[in-house]
């Protein structure tokens, strides 16, 4: 095994991070990398039976976000070797790790590993943070432990050929997908717009549109946050009342460190 490709969701950055550093611990030579967060239906994998694969998906509800699913279900492979990775905000990852594990096995993969990590939740805000700045160094050492667990079960798997099932938390039927209020999504405080289209960009769902000043389509508005956090002039604002109460919420229940895991 000495080639690697990555694919992951990441509206905020900090799967992609963590996938990212996963991946250059290994000392695997990179052929190729999927940033499936937007465009999905552009998405046009090839999966190589000698190349390690490590997906990566941030904790949505406990569960895989619909986007990355929809996208990872195109991927076709012959039992390649995978090592599946869920990044959570500090709260719970539930089901997440296990949903992947049968979303990567109906596409064929041998799962070789499997972890959860944490990154800055995407509800953190100046006034009520959340693991804030995750990963932080010692996210990236665990990265690098992780990637040498993963070297050392690759070698395993060569000598063995056929590596047993690798058990991850998470109970069936899955924690049930919670109907988002249409009402509620992040707004822009056109006194700090400047139009510069960002928000259009980033946005996984193209819920965000110009058409004088910015609009946000509710419906499809998957309260992702990274229009939020990506807007250079900060002037995407997720503040109401609603989502005030789930941040107050994870603030208070949810401030006491979590440690990245692995099952290899
Ligand atoms: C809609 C939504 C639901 C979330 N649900 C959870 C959750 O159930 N548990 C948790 O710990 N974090 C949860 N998070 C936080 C993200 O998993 C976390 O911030 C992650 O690092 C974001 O990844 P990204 O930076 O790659 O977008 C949620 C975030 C969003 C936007």
């Amino acid at each position: 095994m000495e080639t690697l490709s990555l694919i992951y969701f990441s509206p905020t950055g900090t799967t992609q991070k963590i996938v990212r550093e996963i991946g250059q611990k290994t000392g695997l030579k990179l052929i190729s990398e999927n940033n499936i967060t937007h465009n999905q239906d552009e998405f046009k994998p090839a999966v190589s039976g000698d190349c390690l694969t490590i997906i990566g998906i941030p904790v949505y509800g406990g569960r895989v976000p619909i986007e990355a699913i929809e996208a990872l279900k195109k991927l076709q492979s012959n039992q390649s070797p995978v090592v599946i990775v869920v990044v959570y905000g500090n709260r719970e990852y539930d089901d997440a790790l296990l949903e992947l594990k049968e979303v990567a096995i109906n596409c064929g993969f041998r799962i070789i590993a499997g972890a959860a990590f944490i990154g800055e939740h995407s509800f953190s805000s100046k006034d009520k943070p959340i693991a804030k700045n995750r990963p932080d160094k010692q996210d990236l050492i665990k990265c690098r432990d992780f990637a040498e667990l993963i070297n050392k079960k690759l070698n395993e798997i060569r000598d063995a050929n056929t590596p047993a099932e690798l058990n991850v938390p998470g109970k069936y039927p899955y924690k049930e997908r919670k109907q988002l209020p249409a009402t509620v999504h992040p707004i822009t405080d056109n006194n700090l717009c400047n139009q510069c289209g960002t928000c259009v960009d980033i946005c996984p769902v193209n819920a965000i549109t110009i058409e004088g000043t910015e609009i946000t389509n509710g419906e499809l508005c998957t309260w992702c946050c990274a229009c939020v956090k990506h807007c250079p002039n900060e002037a995407r604002i997720f503040d109401n009342p609603t989502i005030n109460a789930v941040k107050k919420k994870l603030f208070l229940n949810c401030s006491i460190r979590k440690e990245p895991v692995y099952f290899v």
